[in-house]
């Protein structure tokens, strides 16, 4: 029993709300199709792809059912799913033989490495997919950081140059966007410079401009085969997650230094530092929904607590919502044959 004599309402709907009811046009599918605000369709998708050597080699991730390690041979096949997909364009991340990798991470400065082996590969087999390559130093050191480790400090300077050099190789190679992912002052423009200056002015740059220290990187790590090596972690060159203005100088500043695109990095946790940018810069502007998001859809919708496919769908269109030109998602081939479906 309510032992509380509660208020008769003293107003009407109508008087409340002055007529105005929102739930008007969402009384059918016909009429909130009319109204929906934000698509998703395949032309938002960048595809990341894991590289590991060999042959005939496809390795499922553990921490990220669905998603495999490819050989160079198999990565090719899956670009030519991509393409028939209408997928516009590949993300590739190379998982280096252990015994390449060194504390200066110089096998980045291999021509033929397994990246630039791939970009070529894919590239004349395919030649009108995108493909995007990582310039950054942690698949190829020993220490799984994205610099030259010394004395127990990132160097930013001498690892801008080598990350600048990498970046001509991988153009070289046939990469149309090269998206350094290493957060070091300044690679923006040594990478535009050494660009320019080995008459790759057609290369595009995706700043990872506001990449931060984030936990949801572990599985992907698990991917390159870093997690082991890494010590510490990587609050010194990486965004301090609680900072947002922060986020925003460092796409400024990217900007200035000849970014043509800008990535924010991880992706549903970080909504506002996406609308942020877009607001902000009106220039093209991409998330990155990172393995640890990946892995949570999957696990929890493989143990049957949410509708897997759904909140793939929402998470991806709340991307779209916060204003991203495109989404780089491990989810991309299975979202195309759906919205080809
Ligand atoms: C590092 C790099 C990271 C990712 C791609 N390149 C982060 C890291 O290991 O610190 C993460 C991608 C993902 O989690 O899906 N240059």
């Amino acid at each position: 029993m309510n032992k509380f004599s509660l208020p008769r309402q003293t107003r009407t709907v109508d008087e409340i709300t002055g007529s105005r009811r929102l739930r008007r046009m969402r009384k059918a599918d016909w009429s909130r199709r009319l109204v929906q605000e934000n698509h998703l369709t395949v032309d938002d998708l960048i595809w990341p792809l894991f590289l590991t050597d060999g042959e005939n080699r496809r390795e499922e991730i553990a921490a990220m059912p669905g998603v495999y390690r490819l050989s160079v041979d198999l990565a090719v096949k899956e670009a030519e799913r991509a393409a028939t997909l209408g997928i516009p364009a590949l993300a590739t991340f190379p998982q280096v033989d252990f015994s390449l990798k060194d504390v200066a991470g110089s096998e980045i400065l291999n021509p033929d490495n397994l990246i630039n082996r791939a970009t070529r590969a894919i590239k004349a087999a395919i030649p009108e997919i995108g493909i995007i390559t990582d310039a950054a130093l942690d698949p190829f050191t020993s220490h799984g950081h994205d610099g030259i480790l010394r004395d127990g400090i990132i160097v930013n300077d001498e690892t801008v140059e080598q990350v600048a050099s990498a970046a001509v190789l991988q153009a070289a190679a046939g990469a149309d966007i090269v998206a350094p992912s290493d957060m070091m002052d300044g690679r923006i423009g040594a990478i535009r410079d050494a660009l320019d200056a080995s008459g790759f002015q057609h290369v595009a740059i995706m700043s990872y401009a506001t990449k931060f220290a984030s936990a949801f990187y572990g599985p992907y790590r698990e991917a390159i085969g870093t997690q082991g090596l890494l010590k510490g972690d990587k609050k010194t060159y990486y965004i301090d997650h609680a900072n947002s203005d922060e986020a925003v100088r460092e796409a400024e500043q990217d900007l200035a230094e000849g970014a043509d695109m800008l990535m924010v990095k991880p992706g549903l946790p970080y909504l506002d530092i996406i609308r942020r940018l877009k607001d902000e810069f009106a220039v093209p502007t991409f998330a990155y929904q990172v393995s640890g998001e990946y892995a949570m859809i999957t696990a929890a919708a493989q143990n049957g607590w949410i509708d897997g496919e759904k909140a793939m769908m929402e998470s991806l269109l709340a991307f779209k919502r916060a204003g991203c030109d495109g989404i780089l998602t491990y989810f991309a081939p299975k979202v195309a044959e759906m919205l080809k479906g």
